[in-house]
């Protein structure tokens, strides 16, 4: 209103006006760049260079830029990344196809020792799905210790953003080897050298474990090896959330996930529906099998009863919702024992996929069923032979669940289901009466499962 005055006022104040609308509309152009970068960025199909200060955006096998957004013969390539790019320019922004989140997961809450390896293959050899590995290697077992992170990572995984997860890796890295600086006990200096071998063969992978996702080892970024664990290509991280972005879900296997509480809020997080099969196993058996781990040291005893407690929590947690018909775990939560995978096989692939499928539009209308000829071809190729590793998935499948009841000191089976009581009762391990039970075959140390938990 009082533009006119003032430019008659004095001329070059009218010349200040100006030049400050005009900042304000570059800014406000920088801002919705910088809107378009973010945009951009949460569809992730793309790398973003800058390059002199514009944006520039990959271009990308999987997504075909619409004609009229693409400035032609201006297409060039980024020096510093060798990278052909594009120009796409701010306006069109709102035509740019939504990424489809046709997709869904599945957690695998378990502890170490349980079997989970080898459960775990079953969903990796399935061609629909992304399997990944202990993502929370990374980070400390304890499950009091980087809670919230370990929970961005975990939904950025979900969300195949492997963002989080990278970045977890560098500052354990980076961690650990400042302690390596002051650590004085040899014991430790051993186990911290350890862990940055391992951390560095995360980053120089650029996942830890990158070639137990067989969605990683396929011809494309494998064609000469002949098996994952030959193949020596890295593939970079934007073709891994590619390939994850690709699958209709996305399988998540961690000793590290303490609680179910953890993913409560996933869902509104991620928009992506997720599912937990909560996998347990005697705890006699897998004290036994950490106790051997350890080579004989350490508390089995007090790790179990830890271990127990946490299985108990999630249990209780489950029964606790299961009258609320609109609690988000409801319909979510399966439980598995490991004994009982192996003594029917068949049975676990059927009640599986009836467990992911239901409710799930995306998976039912993939037709999707985890009883394929890739799984049950491992499953047979896997289950005649035994394991040299004791990280193997391999093991003659009809010795392997009762076996520690041949191997375990009596003393350590009755600390451990003393220690373990609470949770025993509740899955349906049996306690032993007296030490002469173990190896009475006779005597089934298992109860069944109702089928409604
Ligand atoms: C991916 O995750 C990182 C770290 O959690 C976050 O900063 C970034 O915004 C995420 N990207 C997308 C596209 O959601
Ligand atoms: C091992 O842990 C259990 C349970 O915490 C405890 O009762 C027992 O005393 C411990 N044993 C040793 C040798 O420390
Ligand atoms: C899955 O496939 C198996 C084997 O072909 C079949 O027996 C089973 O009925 C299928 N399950 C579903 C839910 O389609
Ligand atoms: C697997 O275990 C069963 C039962 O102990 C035994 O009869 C069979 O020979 C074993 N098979 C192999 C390949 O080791």
């Amino acid at each position: 209103m009082r533009w006119k005055p003032l430019c008659m006022l004095q001329g070059f104040a009218c010349i200040a006006v100006f030049m400050f609308l005009l900042v304000f509309w570059l800014s406000s152009e920088a801002k919705s760049s910088q809107n378009l970068y973010k945009q951009l960025r949460q569809r992730r199909n793309f790398e973003l260079l800058t390059v002199n200060e514009r944006l520039f955006v990959e271009k990308n096998q999987n997504f075909v830029v619409p004609k009229q957004q693409v400035i032609p013969a201006n297409s060039f390539v980024n020096e510093k990344v060798q990278t052909k790019v594009a120009v796409v320019p701010v306006q069109n922004v709102e035509e740019v196809p939504k990424a489809s989140n046709q997709r869904e997961a599945l957690l695998i809450l378990t502890s170490m020792r349980t079997g989970s390896s080898f459960t775990g293959q079953f969903f990796n050899q399935h061609p629909d799905v992304f399997y990944i590995f202990e993502p929370l290697f990374p980070f400390h077992d304890s499950c009091k210790i980087a809670v919230e992170k370990k929970i961005e990572v975990l939904e950025g995984l979900i969300n195949c953003n492997f963002t989080a997860l990278k970045f977890s890796v560098d500052e354990s890295l980076y961690n650990a080897q400042q302690l390596l600086k002051v650590e004085q006990s040899a014991s430790n200096l051993d186990h911290l050298k350890r862990r940055i071998k391992n951390l560095q063969t995360c980053k120089q992978s650029t996942i830890c474990f990158r070639q137990s996702t067989k969605a990683l080892c396929g011809k494309d970024f494998c064609p000469h090896a002949p098996s994952c664990s030959k193949c020596k290509t890295v593939p970079t991280m934007t073709q891994i959330e590619r390939k994850c972005q690709e699958a209709k879900l996305v399988v998540i296997k961690s000793v590290r996930t303490c609680h179910v509480d953890w993913l409560s809020k996933t869902y509104s997080r991620t928009g992506i529906p997720v599912k937990i099969l909560h996998l347990v196993r005697d705890p006699r058996a897998t004290g036994l099998s950490r106790l051997t781990m350890h080579k004989g040291l350490g508390n089995a005893t007090h790790e179990m009863l830890g271990n127990c407690q946490i299985d108990a929590k999630n249990m209780e947690t489950r029964q606790a919702v299961a009258i609320k018909n609109d609690h988000w775990l409801t319909k979510r939560y399966m439980l598995a024992r490991y004994e009982d995978i192996l003594s029917n096989v068949a049975q676990f692939l059927d009640d599986v996929t009836e467990f992911l499928t239901r409710d799930s539009s995306v998976l039912k209308s993939a037709s999707f069923n985890l009883t394929h000829p890739e799984v049950t071809k491992w499953f047979k190729t896997n289950s005649r032979t035994s394991g040299a590793s004791i990280y193997s998935t391999s093991r003659n499948i009809s010795k392997q669940a009762s076996k520690w009841r041949k191997t375990i000191q009596p003393s350590l089976a009755f600390s451990i289901q003393k220690a373990c009581e609470h949770m025993m009762s509740l899955f349906g391990y049996k306690p032993l009466k007296r030490p002469a039970d173990l190896l009475d075959w006779s005597i089934s140390l298992l109860s069944p499962l109702s089928k409604t938990v």
